[in-house]
């Protein structure tokens, strides 16, 4: 089964960061960018992708009246919710086992579409409701409250598929010490080993000799760890000790390549840094005026499409849901914003695929040209085909 064979799908065209490529087979590791009404397009695709797709991440019109951007966004509130029900039932289908779907909606359809997600991906299946924080100031603005967030659902289709998202710069700055560790743990940072806030157990009082002979009586400290451990720290170089106010402290290791007490190894076998889990709050990632950012950049400073999501919040959203070879789905796909992450991370030798769909007319002008501007912006070797829904027009 070829899907370039498929009848509904016709005008294929590959694109590298030099332009209109030769065709070639297509593979299902192509990166597919689709016009078309996702509903149809959808249907064509799901003997390809049933349950190949590890994250799908949309960001469907907020119906919020306007239809100023032609987005389809301006249909009675039981319209809108048959148009997400139809498509996410289908959508469902093409989550591997441990896929993800993060669907971004704003305060007023939250609510539904949450009940309608229940049904769908099943309650269980229900991770969190993410919060994004969108824009900041402008309260005086409002006429009442300042709205300054947005939601991502986020759902899992069976099993557990959310991993940890890389540290930020600001907390990498925070690891700056070095020990001969280096090479393979990276730098380190300090914490204090006495920690009075654990719920009291005997076996983690016990008496600590400081360098000077002194000891740190058990009464007195609630260690992080048993003695056994701390014994072990000690004799491998991860405990210090530190005379603040001339009374001895004692802090253990945390090294930046360490995680849960063991190194983790890339595909060429170099060391990878810790992780984080992902909050359920986006506080400080990116704003809707960085997604505007993000597309100026790409046009010489022209914004031709109308709020595009910041590249930095779906590509954290991308690094959370899937690994290097996974393919990230995105229905509603706009000016291609998760074309653009998807590559920005293929770029960090990262490799991820994309599937986008979209059915309005200004792909050729805005999304398009935006994932081959993203492919030079990033001096990718990839490409992109293209394709449409025959009989669309
Ligand atoms: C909120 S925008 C997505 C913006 C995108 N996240 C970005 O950063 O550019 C929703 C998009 O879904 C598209 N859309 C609406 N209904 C659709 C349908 N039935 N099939 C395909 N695309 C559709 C709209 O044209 C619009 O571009």
């Amino acid at each position: 089964m070829n899907l370039a064979d498929s009848n509904n799908l016709i005008n294929w065209k590959r694109y590298s960061k030099a332009g209109s490529i030769a065709l070639g087979a297509i593979n299902l590791n192509d990166n597919l960018l689709i016009k078309g009404d996702n509903l149809v397009v959808l249907e064509t695709l799901l003997p390809f992708y049933k349950n190949k797709i590890k994250l799908i991440c949309i960001d469907p019109p907020y119906n919020t009246g306007g239809n100023k951007f032609n987005y389809g966004d301006n249909v009675s509130h039981t319209e809108w919710l048959n148009f997400m029900e139809s498509r996410l039932k289908l959508a469902r289908n093409f989550l591997s086992d441990n896929g993800i779907i993060y669907i971004h909606c704003d305060d007023r359809k939250n609510a539904y579409l949450k009940v309608l997600c229940d049904g769908i991906f099943g309650r269980d299946n229900f991770i969190t409701n993410l919060i994004w924080r969108k824009k900041a100031g402008g309260a005086n603005d409002s006429q009442d409250i300042a709205v300054e967030h947005e939601y991502i659902l986020a759902y899992r289709k069976n099993k557990n598929g959310i991993y940890k998202v890389p540290l930020d710069d600001k907390t990498i700055a925070t690891y700056k010490y070095e020990d001969e560790k280096l090479e393979t743990h990276g730098k380190y940072k300090i914490k204090d080993l006495n920690d009075p806030s654990l719920s009291d157990s005997p076996g983690l009082h016990f008496d600590i000799e400081c360098p000077d002979g002194g000891i740190l009586e058990a009464g007195e400290y609630q260690w992080k760890c048993n003695q056994s451990t701390f014994l072990k720290r000690l004799n491998d170089n991860r405990i210090i000790f530190k005379k603040v106010n001339r009374k001895w402290k004692v802090y253990y290791k945390i090294y930046l390549n360490e995680q849960r007490g063991k190194l983790h190894y890339d595909k060429d076998g170099n060391p990878v840094q810790r992780g984080r889990n992902l909050s359920s709050i986006l506080y400080n990632i990116a704003l809707n005026k960085d997604g505007s950012t993000d597309i100026k950049n790409i046009f010489d400073g022209e914004k031709p499409f109308t709020y595009p999501k910041p590249v930095k919040l779906i590509k954290l959203l991308i690094q959370s849901a899937t690994k290097p070879g996974d393919i990230v789905l995105d229905f509603f796909a706009g000016s291609g914003t998760t074309g653009q992450a998807t590559l920005e991370l293929n770029q960090e030798n990262d490799p991820r695929t994309f599937i986008l769909i979209e059915d309005k007319d200004f792909i050729q002008d805005i999304t398009v040209p935006r994932i081959q501007k993203s492919l030079d912006l990033y001096n990718s070797n990839e490409s992109f085909v293209y394709c449409e829904y025959n009989g669309f027009n």
